[in-house]
């Protein structure tokens, strides 16, 4: 964070909520089961929507010295990110430039050129063609021109951004009112703790759209109200015109909506407590005022436990899910010392699967204190933690997730039939009204 961004937050009073940002009209959006189902649809989307857009591909401490390089695919593309010996990230569609064979098959790794499995063509980490067999039988030596075809690629937040369109707007420009919140939690050396990666057999937007409401909150995670006011009335939900959406959802408290105005003190929350040496019996019979207490002893204690985020954050950003939709396909939600982020990307070819990572990043105490345990409703591994891939149904995900997984797939059934038409949206599900307009528009030609 630059000198003049933390003055500006030190001036700031952090006990106001987030300004509200520019929240445009929002059209209802039909939403009929053709988007999800067609060919013909899926095809047309990946060439305007998923070819144009910024999408958040790699993490830059997975990539941490020169040469280590992360392959990501994007339905069916494949896309190298390499970290150069400036420690610059560059991004290269992972296709050898001889006859179209791909280059690497492998995930990541640290290596001084990609050779082509095929006629042995070697490329630099820099995208050159540094050799190639038989040089003098081509009417030019290759290695004098051809280079792997490059894509645009910045950093931020400790992601590796990556735009097909190579002539796209800056990441900063297509983030907006993103950037400045996400900021303020230094997210950059935030480290895994867990990636799973799991083909799912839905649309990728089934899964987005999940993620871009919270209406099913006490119906599919009745365990929510735990530790979340759930109600919409109590939530913050915004868009932005350059297609995102956030919600702010109050956290560290039961949902007095869900159990009545003298909730329970719940066992994740008096944990929470205790993690920030407050007495659980203190809130015993003032549950609803544990957010609060826990807000001030963060920040009171926070610095010198090595949060000095803190600093930059809003109180409700101590305690309160922060939840971002990023266009097309990224739901991330950011916690005071966590995030989680959820992405969708398209299968190859079937427009009725698609791929879900569920991974977890985490700030990690310099003092080594165990932070994790502060961090409720996500399946945490270790530090580290090694990307696993399976198919959805498998293995468990985490009771969430699964939750959700469960829903998506029996929705994507539905959407199939003829039986349905168009969705009837209530309007705290703008936010996928939302997403779909902008994809409409990419569709269309008026976006990028
Ligand atoms: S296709 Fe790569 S070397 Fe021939
Ligand atoms: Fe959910």
């Amino acid at each position: 964070m630059s000198e003049e961004k933390k003055d500006t937050a030190a001036l700031e009073d952090l006990s106001l909520p987030a300004p509200k940002w520019d929240n445009p009209s929002v059209p209802v959006h039909p939403l009929n089961g053709e988007r999800y189902t067609s060919k013909e649809f899926f095809q047309k989307e990946f060439d305007t929507v998923w070819a144009k857009s910024w999408l958040l591909l790699g993490r830059e401490s997975e990539i941490p010295k020169p040469n280590s390089y992360q392959v990501e695919n994007v339905g069916p593309e494949s896309i190298l990110m390499v970290r150069q010996d400036d420690y610059s990230v560059r991004a290269f569609f992972n296709v050898c430039q001889h006859r179209g064979s791909r280059l690497t098959f492998s995930r990541d790794g640290e290596t001084n050129s990609f050779t082509c499995p095929y006629h042995g063509w070697e490329y630099a980490t820099d995208g050159q063609l540094i050799k190639a067999q038989d040089p003098e039988d081509f009417p030019r030596n290759p290695c004098e021109y051809v280079t792997l075809v490059e894509l645009k690629c910045e950093l931020f937040a400790g992601f590796v951004w990556v735009n097909m369109d190579t002539d796209c707007e800056s990441l900063r420009d297509f983030l907006g009112p993103v950037w400045e919140d996400w900021e303020r939690y230094r997210p950059d050396d935030w480290q895994r703790f867990t990636a799973m990666t799991v083909n799912v057999p839905c649309n990728w937007k089934v899964l987005q759209d999940n993620f871009c409401e919270s209406y099913h909150l006490p119906t599919v995670h009745p365990q929510l109200r735990e530790s979340h006011e759930e109600s919409y009335q109590k939530t913050s939900f915004d868009v932005c015109n350059e297609g995102h959406s956030r919600m702010i959802m109050l956290g560290a408290t039961p949902s007095e909506t869900q159990y009545g105005p003298e909730p329970p003190l719940t066992e994740g929350l008096s944990e929470r407590l205790k993690l920030w040496d407050l007495d659980p019996a203190d809130f015993e019979d003032r549950a609803l005022e544990a957010r609060k207490a826990l807000q001030e002893q963060m920040r009171r204690v926070g610095p010198e436990r090595g949060h000095t985020h803190y600093g930059n954050l809003r109180d409700e950003q101590l305690t309160d899910a922060h939840m971002y939709n990023i266009f097309p396909n990224c739901s991330l939600t950011f916690g005071a010392d966590g995030v989680l982020l959820q992405r969708m990307t398209p299968h190859p070819t079937d427009p009725e699967q698609c791929v879900f990572d569920h991974w977890y990043y985490a700030f990690t105490p310099p003092n080594g204190e165990d932070v994790l345990r502060a961090q409720t409703n996500v399946r945490v591994d270790a530090k580290g933690a090694e990307q696993e891939f399976f198919d959805y149904g498998d293995r468990p995900m985490g009771i969430i997730p699964d939750q959700d997984v469960a829903i998506t797939t029996g929705q994507q059934l539905g959407l199939r039939s003829r039986g349905f038409q168009r969705a009837t949206a209530a309007g705290q599900e703008d936010r996928i009204s939302w997403l779909h307009s902008i994809i409409d528009e990419y569709m269309n030609g008026q976006r990028p």
